[in-house]
């Protein structure tokens, strides 16, 4: 049998929001690398992994293609492919990305690979790094390591800096409309963070009524902690306030400013049935307000906490999106209500973020350095978000769907008539990657095959146009005049 003759035996990951390919791809390199592999060891063909694995022959096509380019494997006589000697991987890059000569009909590799320089990265997540305010960030950890020492060098506020957490109330008030008091911010290192904390330290409801589809990083975080989650399905507004009342729950996680990930933007009227159903049943809304800096269409409405009279929201905000993912630092803003429980339990844990981002962050924050980031910030995606949204219109033309257009940092396409594995494989050879917003649903099979995720925000408006453009041959044969 197949199975049984392959001399290696990858495990495959379905569930993963990293694409087949790139799983097989990277287990391959790493067995390589480790030295598992041995040098001009073969590597089962294309057809004998694809049975083996139960995926296509694009994909392992895909893979190996990939490992080719890169010279981890290379094809010897009667089309087998082999791994490369050793001292050639250990080599210059240079010789890493020599395409070896021989390819064969078996693999129909095409050598048309970009180099991995080169491959154009629509990863959602990433921001914008060269015009950040660098200068000014190394100055604000250097003044706080000579000016702050003794504040930096210990554990810090278990609650999070005080004049931080001022800094964030006053932000909130002046761009959120939220009206809160240092007292009732809390910071942590993440969102997922924020969320464990709150699960651990309130006694919250045992079910959770989640968006669905929505943030798989806060749903695994419930999941983890033992929660039931119902899922309520979307209306074309935001979660459907009918399915919320039908879900028994007394907690419900929404994202109203830009829903994750289909990227609407919950209207005044549906925020109002949302606290109604709050107050009637004694629940909690926590709001995930992710990346609500950064709208391109429309008045802002401000946040679901702003409209609060009843003291039942809790609200979450992070700098992953407004300033750096890397400082790791987001906050929860507590209902007056819940913040005397949720202190009490935090005077046993440590703070999770570093006194030394948590000070420096405080000065690029009272400087006015963060508010001047953010105004930039804002321009440069707005001008990524619409050349995209041309690029999407000239190149791919009515043939794609586009979904969630109007604010945040990355929107869905919808590829007519094809499928995403598909697409993301076509766009991998052509030097693009592209991803299956799948994971994000509660239950994947249920995510439309035909979407196809992408975040704008970490790449300057020629990439996106040269990536684009480059969907547009990977997908429809066509090429273009960039
Ligand atoms: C819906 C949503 N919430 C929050 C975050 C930010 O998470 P963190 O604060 O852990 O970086 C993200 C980032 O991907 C997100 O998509």
């Amino acid at each position: 049998m197949v199975r049984d003759m392959i001399s290696l035996t990858p495990e495959i990951d379905r569930q993963s929001r990293v694409p087949l390919y790139q799983q097989l791809y990277g287990y391959i390199r790493k067995q390589i690398e480790d030295g598992i592999l041995k040098e001009e060891e073969r590597i089962p063909s294309v057809r004998q992994m694809s049975s083996y694995l139960q995926v296509s022959k694009n994909t392992v096509e895909t893979a190996y293609r990939q490992l080719l380019a890169e010279g981890y494997i290379h094809s010897r006589l009667r089309s087998r492919l082999c791994v490369f000697p050793i001292e050639t991987l250990a080599s210059s890059a240079v010789g890493r990305r020599q395409i070896p000569e021989g390819l064969t009909e078996e693999t129909k590799v095409r050598t048309a690979v970009p180099a991995a320089h080169d491959v154009i990265d629509f990863e959602y997540g990433d921001v914008e790094k060269d015009k950040f305010p660098l200068k000014r960030w190394k100055q604000c950890l250097t003044d706080a390591l000579n000016d702050h020492l003794e504040e930096v060098v210990g554990y810090g506020d278990r609650q999070g800096h005080k004049g931080l957490r001022t800094e964030i109330a006053k932000y909130l008030y002046q761009s959120r409309g939220v009206l809160c008091s240092a007292e009732q911010v809390f910071l942590g290192a993440g969102t997922q963070q924020m969320i464990s904390l709150l699960c651990q330290l309130l006694g919250l409801s045992g079910r959770v009524a989640m968006e669905d589809p929505g943030y798989n990083g806060v749903r695994t975080v419930f999941a983890n902690h033992g929660y039931e989650i119902v899922p309520v399905p979307l209306d074309p507004d935001g979660l459907s306030a009918e399915h919320l009342r039908m879900s028994g729950s007394r907690l419900a996680y929404v994202t109203p400013s830009h829903q994750f990930p289909i990227g609407m933007v919950m209207p005044v009227r549906l925020r109002t049935r949302l606290l109604q159903w709050a107050y009637e049943n004694n629940a909690y809304l926590i709001e995930d307000d992710y990346d609500s800096e950064f709208r391109y269409q429309g008045q802002p409405i401000p946040a679901l906490k702003a409209m609060d009279t009843g003291d039942k929201v809790i609200y979450l905000g992070t700098f992953s999106k407004s300033f750096l993912p890397g400082a790791r630092l987001s906050y929860a803003v507590l209902p007056e209500s819940l913040e005397a429980e949720f202190k009490k339990g935090q005077q046993v844990y440590s703070q999770s973020v570093s006194p030394l981002i948590q000070t420096a962050t405080y000065l690029f924050m009272s400087r006015g350095y963060f508010e001047a980031h953010i105004r930039r910030m804002r321009k440069l995606y707005q001008n990524r978000h619409r050349t995209l949204i041309r690029a999407i219109s000239e190149y791919l033309g009515d043939r794609v769907g586009v979904i969630g257009e109007k604010s945040g940092m990355h929107l869905l396409l919808d590829v007519h008539g094809r499928d995403s594995d598909e697409l993301l494989e076509a766009a991998f050879s052509h030097g693009v990657k592209v991803y299956s917003p799948r994971i994000q649903w509660m239950n994947p099979e249920e995510c439309p095959p035909t979407y196809v995720m992408l975040g704008f925000a970490g790449l300057t408006e020629e990439r996106i146009l040269s990536g684009v453009a480059r969907l547009r041959q990977a997908w429809f044969g066509e090429s273009s005049s960039i």
